[in-house]
């Protein structure tokens, strides 16, 4: 049944990449616990544009699970304490009346904040560019069953690609490793007959370029898998890893 709650919002405003953030104080009052936490956002910003306040800056797109853009760190998880959801998906039956919530933006050194909530997640973009596709000419598109893929194969690679990029793997993780993220492109292609030509290759570039950005060492806590919206498994990291040795050894 729909209730309304009162809220108190402890939210991180920070002007601009060099500026000094900070964290401001808002009380929303009668939020519908059916409404989802950006519509919470959405209705915070009204509020701040009637007092002639700046609205909060936050990134989001499709609003369905889908994008990875939603990248709100709340009540110190990423994607809120909701398990396996992204933030768009978070809603405010989660949270009770008088509670306060604090969020800020993912707190990495390979994400920099461009603004209040708003990370700059390019390093995602370059370690893709790095490594994460296919080049060799695979022909014209192949008949179905052209190239067998068993069915276990079949559905690991789908799980890796399950992968988003929201970039919650690496805010959960004290060491701001990129592990989980890294580990499920290299696995979605190197599962499969077409990704298997490049994957050593591949997994040595992305690997040096996720280095050169500044992402962390994993150390194996699985705060990554624990956070992650799409249960992006461990095992990838560990097929990441073999994947690397096969390289190194060939080398
Ligand atoms: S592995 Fe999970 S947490 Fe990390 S970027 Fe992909 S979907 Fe997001
Ligand atoms: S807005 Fe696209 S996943 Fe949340």
């Amino acid at each position: 049944m729909e209730k309304s709650i009162n809220l108190t919002l402890k939210v991180w405003r920070q002007a601009s990449p060099t500026a000094k953030g900070k964290f401001e104080t808002y009380s929303l009052k009668n939020i519908s616990t059916d409404a989802s936490f950006l519509e919470m956002m959405d209705i915070l910003n009204e509020q701040l544009v009637k007092e002639h306040k700046e609205p909060v800056a936050f990134d989001h797109d499709c609003r369905e699970g889908i994008c990875g853009m939603c990248s709100l760190y709340i009540n110190g998880h990423p994607h809120g304490p909701d398990g396996e959801i992204t933030t768009c998906q978070l809603h405010m039956r989660n949270f009770h009346d008088g509670q306060t919530i604090t969020i800020e933006p993912w707190r990495s050194a390979a994400f920099p904040v461009i603004k209040d909530l708003v990370v700059d997640r390019g390093a995602f973009d370059k370690i893709i560019q790095a490594g994460g596709f296919v080049s060799v000419n695979t022909g014209g598109v192949p008949d179905g069953n052209a190239i067998p893929i068993p069915k276990d194969k079949a559905d690991e690679a789908m799980d890796a690609a399950s992968c988003i990029g929201c970039g919650a793997c690496v805010a959960a993780c004290k060491n701001g490793s990129a592990m989980l993220f890294l580990s499920a492109k290299v696995s979605q292609l190197a599962l499969l007959p077409q990704g298997k030509v490049e994957a050593a290759r591949r997994a040595k570039a992305m690997v040096a370029k996720m280095d050169e950005l500044g992402f962390g060492n994993c150390t194996n806590t699985g705060a990554c898998e624990a956070e992650c919206p799409k249960n992006v498994s461990l095992s990838n990291i560990a097929r990441l890893n073999r994947e690397f040795l096969k390289a190194k050894f060939k080398d």
